[in-house]
């Protein structure tokens, strides 16, 4: 049914009321910081994730300075990745967080960069660990 365009109350909430506003300190080393920009606008998304010795994402935060979209989408992205494995996390597509908030094309990127930064932060952590342990097997 072509159902007019409604969005879900819970979406609007994450305008409103975005979850997990915050910061980690980025020296934790069961923390992983992901900073990405969008050349296309200048707007900047800091994500952090908090992780377990089993590699998965325990709690997770952000500061996005940036329009109402990316700081929407980092709200889900953190929703959506805890509770989640890295590997799993690295799947999440910024489709589909664009999907989830009913974004307008010229807003995609706004959800790219949660994407990125959920990547960066991932990346961050195991770089930290890599670091800390040379030789140690890393975890898949
Ligand atoms: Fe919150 Fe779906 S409305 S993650
Ligand atoms: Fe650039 Fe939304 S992040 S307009």
């Amino acid at each position: 049914a072509s159902a007019a365009r409604a969005y879900h109350k819970n979406v609007v909430d994450h305008y409103n009321k975005p979850r997990n506003v915050g910061s980690f300190d980025k020296n934790d080393t069961n923390v992983g910081t992901g900073l990405v920009g969008a050349p296309a606008c200048g707007d900047v998304m800091k994500l952090q994730i908090r992780v377990n010795e089993n590699g998965e994402i325990i709690d997770s935060c952000f500061k996005t300075f940036g329009c109402g979209s990316a700081i929407a989408s980092s709200s889900v992205a953190t929703e959506w990745i805890k509770g989640k494995a890295m590997d799993e996390a690295l799947k999440i597509k910024n489709t589909e967080i664009a999907k989830h908030l009913v974004l307008p094309p010229v807003k995609l990127h706004c959800s790219m960069l949660a994407e990125d930064a959920i990547k960066a932060a991932i990346a961050d952590i195991k770089a930290k660990r890599q670091k800390a342990n040379p030789a140690a097997d890393t975890q898949e």
